[in-house]
């Protein structure tokens, strides 16, 4: 009898966590009380990508588009964040999890860059997962920056135009050495992309759940994922045999 090949787990997950406000608001409660019951999903997603064999977990924590909310929320937001780098760390290393960060960090506030360095550091050496935090992050500003660093290289006379890749554009990113997401979940139901890993969503796929993140948990991470392995993943070719596949098994 032939063995089954075991469903593939995702190798990285990418999450947009959204509907903390409305989650917050269902309860008549100020929107900074999503955020927080939003931090203990993250926890609870690490923990369960673990379980599951996921390599690479990245969330979008903070959009460079956020700074637009209310100051008090942009402030609190920033002060969860200070605390979950400072209670967590001990968590991460309990788990084999290495903290990383994605955007444009530098403009982040003095304490939360001081507790990034050292969450960093403290769980450089975990190699279970890979939790990355996607902060004063943009998807169009990534690829611009990557572009300047390759136009300076053009400019020094480094590189020709020429060799140019695809391949080169996404060793600039802040991504590099990183995969690209094999599934992208995004919670509350919204169907958009919001600007988060343009250039690496081009072939993943994409689970939309009903679920607001703050009551996002093991049972939800594992749907995406069972909705991931019932895909057919083709990157643009066609299905390996589609006629055999069509024929009732012999
Ligand atoms: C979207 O919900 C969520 C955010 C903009 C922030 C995400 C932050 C957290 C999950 C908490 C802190 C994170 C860490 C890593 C400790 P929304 O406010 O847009 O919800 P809404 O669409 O229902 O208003």
């Amino acid at each position: 009898m032939k063995a089954e090949t075991p469903a593939k787990v995702p190798r990285h997950i990418a999450i947009i966590m959204d509907g903390n406000g409305r989650w917050a608001r269902e309860r008549g409660w100020p929107r900074l009380k999503g955020h927080e019951q939003g931090a203990h999903s993250v926890e609870r997603a690490c923990e369960a990508c673990i379980a599951e064999g996921v390599e690479f977990l990245t969330l979008y924590a903070f959009s460079t588009e956020n700074w637009k909310r209310p100051a008090h929320e942009v402030s609190g937001l920033m002060l969860l964040l200070e605390r979950f780098l400072a209670e967590k760390v001990a968590m991460m290393n309990e788990h084999g999890v290495r903290l990383a960060t994605i955007g444009r960090t530098a403009d982040l506030p003095a304490p939360v860059r001081k507790r990034l360095e050292r969450a960093i550091a403290g769980t450089a050496h975990n190699a279970k997962l890979t939790l990355t935090l996607a902060l004063n992050y943009g998807g169009r500003d990534e690829i611009v920056d990557a572009v300047r660093s390759i136009a300076r290289e053009v400019q020094e006379g480094r590189i020709p135009p020429d060799s140019i890749s695809a391949e080169m554009l996404s060793g600039n990113l802040y991504t590099a050495g990183m995969p690209d997401p094999d599934l992208l979940i995004r919670t509350s139901g919204e169907m958009r992309l919001s600007n988060f890993l343009l250039w690496q969503l081009s072939y993943t796929e994409i689970h939309v759940t009903q679920r607001l993140w703050p009551d996002f948990g093991a049972a939800d991470l594992r749907a995406a994922i069972a909705d991931f392995q019932s895909r057919d993943r083709r990157y643009g070719g066609a299905a390996e045999n589609p006629v055999a596949s069509q024929l009732p098994a012999a």
